[in-house]
């Protein structure tokens, strides 16, 4: 079992870089297999989700090579073979698979999707959208089979989500670029995330318009080709290091930062006092004192983003007063509240809400990331801590933070990896 170990309290400075963002890579990768051709990403991160997908797509017949960030892939000799649970059950993002193979084959045979418990995460507005573009669902074992009759191309259709999701709007873009005739996406997401992939699949050559705003359109195309693409930066690592360089840093330097995609969490940290320089790429974070306590509310993009909610709580729990945290996207997105009151928080779930008591010291404490995010929050609260703090469950953060410990360490924390 490998766990996180932390001496807390240390003083932290200096300057840490943001990788690629997660959430982008997950769909881009996926939409490769769209590609009449080798497709190259930059400033892939260095992330075990990556890890998975490159993996599933090498079980597929795609050559890969992935080295100092950047990725490469030939996506020609890809075959459609079923994928089953074991590694597709590893990450979400697998939910991309039935997107990316069904536009390209007409028909997709995979496990169904993993991911964080944050409680229910249900896929029937990404079914809705593949059968409204005539494909039929159907469930064998613990796989789903999604097809057109006779292996037929898609058809484009007008599409309106009830609901504002990421994944399904992600997952339409991949099966409408090779569809006959136009798809119309009403009421879209419109996370910098969706802006990527549809940006990526525009430089292949697909006709994607409207990325970024309620509604998206898509005119299918016969072709894609290849071509080199860069990342976007992860907004949600780099909201995560700002959070922790007002809890526990003295003058950190956050890097590779687009403030565009972090409104909402910086007019979240302005309200509290924390004070920054924002430069164009890069946000500078000086030592906190007499930090306000506020009340969070999640919403889809431009929202406060719900992936920040968990690792902004630490920081929460040192401001002066009481506030809440309500996340809209995930109710029960909360298992980090548990852990944090292990290491001293005051704070409760009540009626789906947290409620929190500011001007707490948290202490070191064995405690277990029992997601992503939660995990982040964990090491943030570990770092503030006094005295020793173990984390364990860690894959869940290696799933989505880049050289963590690497980059931990460069600011002066005492954080190892240790394998018991
Ligand atoms: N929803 C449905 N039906 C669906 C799809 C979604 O009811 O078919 C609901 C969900 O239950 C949720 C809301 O719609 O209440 C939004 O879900 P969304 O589809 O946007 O989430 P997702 O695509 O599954 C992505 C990120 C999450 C992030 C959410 C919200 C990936 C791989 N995951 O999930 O990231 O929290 O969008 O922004 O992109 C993380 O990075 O820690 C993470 C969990």
């Amino acid at each position: 079992m490998r766990k996180i170990v932390i001496n807390g309290g240390k003083a932290l400075r200096g300057e840490v870089a943001v990788s690629g963002a997660k959430n982008s890579v997950v769909a881009l990768i996926p939409a490769i297999i769209l590609s009449d051709d080798i497709v190259i990403l930059d400033g892939v991160p260095a992330i075990s989700d990556v890890d998975s997908l490159i993996d599933i797509m090498e079980i597929m017949g795609a050559k890969v090579s992935y080295q100092d960030e950047t990725l490469e892939i030939d996506p020609r000799g890809i075959q459609n073979i079923p994928m089953p649970y074991g590694k597709i059950n590893s990450l979400r993002a697998s939910y991309y698979f039935y997107g990316s193979l069904l536009g390209r084959f007409g028909e997709a045979t995979v496990g169904l999707p993993g991911g964080c418990d944050l409680g229910p995460r249900p896929i029937d507005l990404h079914l809705k959208a593949f059968e409204a573009m005539g494909a039929t669902v159907s469930y064998e074992g613990e796989s789903m089979r999604l097809a057109t009759s006779d292996g037929e191309k898609l058809h484009g259709t007008h599409i309106y989500f009830d609901t504002v999701t990421v994944g399904a709007t992600i997952n339409t873009m991949l099966a409408a670029v090779k569809a006959k005739g136009r798809t119309v996406i009403e009421n879209a997401a419109r996370e910098p995330e969706i802006i990527d992939v549809a940006t990526l699949l525009n430089n292949m050559g697909a006709h994607i318009r409207g990325a970024g705003t309620d509604i998206i359109t898509i005119e299918g195309v016969e072709q894609l080709k290849g071509t080199r693409h860069q990342v976007i930066p992860d907004r949600i690592e780099a909201g995560t290091y700002i959070a922790l360089a007002a809890a526990a840093g003295e003058g950190i330097k956050i890097t590779n930062v687009l403030y565009e995609h972090l409104e909402s969490f910086i007019a979240k940290l302005e309200e509290m006092g924390v004070r920054m320089t924002i430069e164009e790429d890069a946000i500078f974070v000086e030592k906190q004192e007499n930090l306000k306590a506020v009340s969070i509310k999640t919403a889809p993009y431009p929202g406060f983003a719900t992936d920040l909610q968990q690792p902004l709580t630490p920081l929460l729990l040192i401001a002066n007063g009481r506030g809440t945290i309500s996340d809209t996207i995930y109710e029960k997105r909360v298992n980090h509240v548990p852990e944090l009151v292990r290491m001293g928080a005051d704070m409760s779930v009540l009626g789906g809400r947290v409620i929190y008591q500011g001007s707490t010291s948290l202490t070191g404490a064995q405690v277990k990331a029992t997601d992503l995010r939660a995990g982040a929050a964990l090491v943030i609260a570990g770092l503030m801590a006094e005295g020793r703090t173990e984390i364990t469950n860690i894959e869940f953060i290696l799933r989505g933070y880049s050289n963590i410990i690497t980059k931990l360490r460069a600011l002066g924390a005492d954080i190892s990896l240790v394998e018991d």
